[in-house]
This record gives C-alpha cells, sequence and structure tokens, in this order.
C-alpha cells in the first residue's frame, strides 16, 4: 500500500480539541504513516512536543512565528529571550526534529517587521546551534526572507520552505541555498496561476507535501477542516504536472521527509 508523510500539520490546533484520535485514527487508516506536528507559539510547541511523545508516527516541530512574537511593551525582551530558552529547551528532546515555524509575515503584520527579523535570525542561530533544519513561514516578504536566508552572519545548514509561495524567485533561490520545498493545498487551488511552474521548477528529489490542517484544505475538499488524510490530493496533482504516477510522488516526498528531519 502507498505510505504518504504529512510533512506539516498543526493538531495542536484547537480546532482538533474535540476529535483528535478519531482523525488521527483515520489519518493512518488511509496510509498517512508519518507525520509533522508544527508549533507557531510557546504553547502551540509544548502542545506538538506533547502530542509526538504520545504517538510513535508524530514528529514535532518548535518555534515562534512571525505572528506569535511578544507584544511590543516594556518587558518585550525578556518575555522574549524567556521564550526562546524554552523553545530551545523544547528542542531537547528526540521527536524535535526543526525548528519552525519561523520567518516573516507582512500580510499580517507591517508594524514589527525589524522584530520579526530578530526573531528570525536568533532561531536560525538556535538551529545552527542544535544542527536541526528550520521550517520557514514566508508571506508577502519574499525579499527580506531571501536576504536573511543569504546573509553570511546566519549561515543555513537545511532549510524547508513550508506552504511554499507559489513565487518562482524563492522557489529558485531556496533550491541554490539546498532547501526543500513543501507543496500544500494552494497548488489545487483553481486560481492558482503558477502552480505548474512552480510544480516543475522543482526536482522530485527535493519536493515535500504537507497540509497545513486544519488550515488550506485542497481541492476538491476546499472550505472544510483539513485533515492529513487530504495530503494525497498534493500528491496528485505534483503527479498530473510531472506526468509521473501518484506512487512515485509518495514514495520520493516520504524518502525526502525523513532524509531532511533525520528520521529512521
Ligand atoms: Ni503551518
Amino acid at each position: 500500500m502507498m505510505e504518504l508523510f504529512d510533512s506539516h500539520a498543526h493538531y495542536n490546533d484547537e480546532k482538533f480539541n474535540e476529535d483528535r484520535e478519531e482523525i488521527l485514527q483515520a489519518v493512518w487508516n488511509e496510509g498517512v504513516t508519518k507525520l509533522i506536528c508544527a508549533g507557531y507559539s510557546l504553547e502551540a510547541s509544548k502542545e506538538a512536543v506533547k502530542i509526538a511523545n504520545s504517538h510513535q508516527n508524530i514528529y514535532a516541530i518548535v518555534g515562534i512565528s512571525p505572528n506569535d512574537i511578544p507584544e511590543q511593551n516594556t518587558e518585550y525582551e525578556q518575555i522574549l529571550n524567556r521564550q526562546l530558552q524554552q523553545i530551545e529547551e523544547l528542542a531537547n528532546n528526540e521527536k524535535v526534529v526543526a525548528i519552525g515555524e519561523i520567518g516573516l509575515d507582512y500580510y499580517w503584520n507591517k508594524e514589527n517587521k525589524v522584530e520579526q527579523k530578530l526573531v528570525f535570525q536568533e532561531q536560525i542561530e538556535l538551529a545552527n546551534k542544535l544542527d536541526l533544519p528550520i521550517v520557514i513561514h514566508t508571506r508577502e516578504a519574499v525579499y527580506d526572507t531571501l536576504e536573511i536566508l543569504k546573509s553570511e552572519i546566519t549561515p543555513i545548514k537545511k532549510g524547508i520552505f513550508h506552504c511554499c509561495p507559489l513565487n518562482l524567485d524563492l522557489i529558485r533561490e531556496g533550491l541554490k541555498l539546498g532547501f526543500y520545498i513543501s507543496f500544500a493545498g494552494p497548488i489545487t487551488f483553481k486560481n492558482a496561476k503558477n502552480a505548474g511552474e512552480a510544480i516543475q521548477a522543482v526536482p522530485l528529489e527535493r519536493i515535500l507535501i504537507e497540509t497545513d490542517s486544519p488550515y488550506l484544505a485542497p481541492e476538491p475538499k476546499r472550505g472544510t477542516r483539513n485533515n492529513s488524510r487530504n495530503v494525497k490530493y498534493i500528491a496528485e496533482k505534483i503527479a498530473q504536472i510531472k506526468g509521473i504516477s501518484i506512487e512515485e510522488v509518495a514514495k520520493a516526498t516520504y524518502e525526502n521527509a525523513k532524509k531532511i528531519f533525520q528520521i529512521k
């Protein structure tokens, strides 16, 4: 049977509080045999680790996303430092396979660009120190993101563009840096103009697939609460564009995910 690896989902989201175990059982039953539970705040990262520790086939990533950095106030620095220290402590767990999701988001927050960059860079340094890859969230901030990723002050060993924006500059530069490109629901959307070109630009050995559940359900499930069973629609779309079988896409993305996250 075909096995699938969902490289980014948020089972730590409260939208799964009512039926998390039921959903996960259905996910395993449909051949999604490994997945990554992604943190985005300190609390969500703690929850991700808890979920990973109690499920053999779930791994966690921990980090502070650009949309979750502490509010600007007099205690800002202390709060931030304390949070980053706790992220480091959480990362000291064999089920934690990356630092993320971290990055820049100018769609939701334009007022704190300086702070976003700083928190991003600090977590890149943390990932380097722990020898972990980074999982990058970037939205409407392509060129600032690339500037940080290419900077020589914080050279990055391994990275993944999660729910990669369908921007060819970002994809090409990311590939040059040796990064993996993780495709999500938007490649299946009817208005995704660049999807074909973006998928063609990435060699199969550098592609990951993800759902970003509970968000971004792919076609034909768009608009519903997403779950990892839908990762097959991402694989299907990539297979269609590349003119190969869905089994080939499943196998390659499974191996790629195991490699970049160092999972045996
Ligand atoms: Ni996410």
